[in-house]
């Protein structure tokens, strides 16, 4: 199983800052995602959550089985170290997703806390950085 994992305010996406953001809503990245994963054959489950305790709930789970997992930890990653230390917890890869490029952004959004025990990041690439992690990950999915 690949956990695509979704934080604060990504549930908003289509109607949230659509310049920033684009139009795509969340049901239409999930839909985006469980179809990359039935290309690759793998197994792919999508979530958001706007509770810090729900993300690091997923994460331990994540940690228990092994799982590879994509996560946007959207604000969380400027500042959240809880965030940070469960996924640090992680035993498969994680790929960290930005949907804009955070570094052209305002400068609180530069530094990410998550990034550092991240095996990659990838921003500024829209809902298409979400598809590329898949691929990523497929080439390492035994
Ligand atoms: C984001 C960038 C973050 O700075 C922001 O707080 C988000 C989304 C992105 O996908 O571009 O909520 O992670």
């Amino acid at each position: 199983m690949i956990y695509v994992l979704n934080g604060p305010n990504l549930g908003r996406l289509g109607t949230r800052e659509p310049a920033v953001y684009g139009s795509t809503t969340h049901a239409d990245l999930e839909r985006l995602c469980l179809e990359t994963g039935e290309k690759l054959g793998l197994e792919v489950e999508v979530r958001q959550t706007d509770a810090e305790h729900e993300m690091i709930k997923w994460l331990h789970a994540a940690a228990d089985e092994g799982a590879d997992v994509v996560l946007n930890p959207a604000a969380w990653s400027h500042y959240n170290i809880a965030i940070r230390d469960a996924a640090a917890m992680l035993r498969g890869r994680l790929v960290e997703v930005h949907i804009s490029n955070i570094h052209t952004r305002e400068e609180f959004r530069h530094h990410s806390v998550i990034s550092a025990v991240a095996t990659g990041v990838i921003a500024g690439l829209g809902v298409d950085g979400y598809r590329l992690a898949l691929e990523h990950l497929a080439r390492f999915a035994a």
